[in-house]
């Protein structure tokens, strides 16, 4: 039996925390939306063309370091462009109806990838929280940006996000918004696991 669990929202808000903790004690398999477009943002950066680097992309391709804030601004810059986003459609809907349960978290999940999901989150934070969250996780990883950087960088992605024209980062009308600004990650997973619980 399928069961689809969308987890969509802005950066740093902690879809990712939840995402894992929720495929983890419901035993669904995670897909991470968010490294596919990192994956082709970084083939840009290294001279390719986005399309073309959609169509031809590669588990290899999500390895390496993705996270880093350059590769996630040219994320979002090729996750403006309809034949990338077209390009990678197929395998996110068919990740999201394999035996057994999937989480897949993202930006247009609930509203796009899978409209049909049983399950929609839409987890979302200030931008002061989230940039805090980041810095803390960029600094860790011995990056130098400072707060204030940071900051910037999260609030230009949201808008970018948000103001494209395909697939904008929006809650689905159906989606259950959890705001973690004020919650532990304990307390997030655990109304994320609720909500799940009360439509399984
Ligand atoms: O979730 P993330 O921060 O790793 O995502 C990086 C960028 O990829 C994000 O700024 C926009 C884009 N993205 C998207 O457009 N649609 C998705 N489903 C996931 C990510």
């Amino acid at each position: 039996m399928t069961f689809t669990v969308a987890i969509d929202g802005p950066a740093a808000a902690g879809k990712g925390t939840i995402s894992k903790a929720v495929a983890a004690h419901f035993g669904f398999a995670h897909l991470d939306t968010g490294l596919l477009y990192r994956a082709v943002g970084a083939k840009v950066l290294a001279g390719g063309d986005p399309v073309v680097a959609a169509k031809a992309l590669t588990p290899a391709d999500m390895e390496g370091d993705l996270r880093t804030p350059e590769v996630a601004q040219a994320a979002s810059r090729v996750a403006v462009l309809p034949d990338v986003r077209a390009a990678l459609v197929a395998f996110q809907r068919s990740f999201a109806v394999q035996d057994g349960g999937a989480v897949l978290d993202g930006r247009d999940i609930g509203t796009v990838i899978c409209p049909e999901a049983q399950v929609k989150l839409f987890v979302t934070a200030s931008a002061d929280v989230r940039a805090e969250r980041r810095f803390l996780e960029l600094s860790e990883k011995g990056l130098s940006d400072t707060r204030e950087q940071v900051l910037a960088d999260v609030v230009a992605r949201d808008k970018r996000d948000s103001e494209r024209a395909e697939a904008p980062l929006k809650p689905a009308a159906d989606a259950v918004i959890i705001d973690t600004s004020d919650l532990s990650i304990a307390e997030a997973v655990a109304r994320a696991v609720q909500e799940i619980e009360n439509r399984r």
